[in-house]
């Protein structure tokens, strides 16, 4: 049976860090409050002049490296972003281009802080029905842009950040073997941005009253997070028969330390088998899952069963089943 495997993956990460301390000085918190309630220290700021495809770029370009893969053998090009480089064209476009990947086509998916995994699966299908032979799915988000820096319950969440992984076809068992995705608009009241969209552009208006920013009701988001991320986990665990003694690492979305840990506990698994980056990037939306990849990159073996799960705006979520390929 064909599959897609991920055979690469690469990071970037801003070098600006904005830490606690930091943030004590911008708003009224404190690191002990933000570490309790998210356990977040610090995240990854980009800065003036450069948008989300400049982190796209470096992630591809060295997921590309480390396999020593042309960029002109890539086929599909997906960026999940939630701050594209521009409302049109496509992320994905710009990315193409500038690491030469000269018979791709692609585009940007927005499903919110689910936008990697979704990309993830999209990917993965067209590999398996054979329509795409090699593809690039790269997280990348510069949360900074779309952040009240006067919102202290926003602003001591989110990072800047990209990941990407490289998928080619594989007949062994291994890759993306099976997801599960939901979403329920619903969710739209709780985490969206109000201005910026068609129903209302930019005016001086939407400047001044500040509804260009993320807006978020954090107990309700909270809530549905742990909720439905181990529901679904649950779920497609039980559609194969897994149980959390099967699984090398669960891998979820990185959007707060405590749903981290009650999504664990509700699938039983002990925390030295979740990985946990969250401390040192916060949420960088759709980089989270790349980016745990990558840094657990060496930990991992070929066979190993991880379950990816992630939670976000929309509401969007969903789980994957990835065997790992090297
Ligand atoms: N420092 C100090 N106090 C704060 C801060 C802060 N940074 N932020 C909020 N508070 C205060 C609140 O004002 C409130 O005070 P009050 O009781 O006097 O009104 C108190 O802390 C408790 O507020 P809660 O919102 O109940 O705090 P909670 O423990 O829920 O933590 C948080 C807030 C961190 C936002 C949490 O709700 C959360 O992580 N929610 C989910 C975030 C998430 O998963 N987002 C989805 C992904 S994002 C995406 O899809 C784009």
């Amino acid at each position: 049976m064909r599959r897609a495997a991920i055979t690469a993956v690469g990071a970037y990460l801003p070098e600006k860090r904005l830490t606690n301390a930091d943030l004590e000085r911008l708003v009224d918190t404190s690191d002990e409050w933000i570490i309790e309630r998210t356990g977040i220290r610090e995240r990854r700021i980009l800065g003036r002049g450069k948008g989300s495809a400049y982190m796209a770029i470096k992630a591809a370009q060295q997921a590309l490296e480390k396999r020593r893969m042309p960029a002109d053998e890539i086929d599909l090009v997906i960026v999940a972003t939630v701050t594209p480089e521009h409302t049109f064209p496509a992320t994905a476009n710009i990315v193409s281009h500038a690491i030469g990947a000269r018979k791709a086509w692609g585009f940007d998916l927005e499903a919110a802080c689910s936008s990697f995994i979704y990309a993830l699966s999209i990917a993965a299908d067209s590999i398996a029905a054979g329509r795409v032979e090699r593809a690039l799915v790269i997280g990348s988000d510069k949360m900074s842009s779309i952040i009240d820096y006067r919102d202290r319950a926003t602003c001591v969440i989110f990072g800047d950040g990209a990941g990407a992984v490289l998928l080619e076809p594989t007949d062994e068992p291994v890759g993306v073997m099976d997801y599960m995705h939901q979403a329920d608009g619903s969710g739209c009241a709780y985490l969206h941005m109000k201005a910026g969209g068609s129903l209302l552009p930019p005016s001086v208006r939407t400047v001044r009253e500040r509804l260009h920013y993320v807006y978020q009701e954090g107990r309700q988001v909270f809530k549905q997070a742990v909720v439905q991320m181990a529901a679904v986990s649950e779920a497609l665990m039980q559609k194969h028969n897994l149980t959390a003694a099967d699984i090398a690492y669960f891998v979820p979305h990185q959007a707060n330390r405590r749903i981290i840990e009650a999504a664990a506990q509700r699938l039983g698994f002990p925390m030295d088998k979740v990985m946990l980056n969250i401390d040192r990037y916060g949420n960088t939306t759709s980089a989270t899952l790349p980016l745990c990849l990558y840094d657990y990159e060496g930990q991992l073996r070929k066979g190993d069963n991880l379950i990816l799960a992630t939670f976000g705006g929309g509401f969007t979520w969903g789980a994957l089943w990835l065997r790992w390929a090297y």
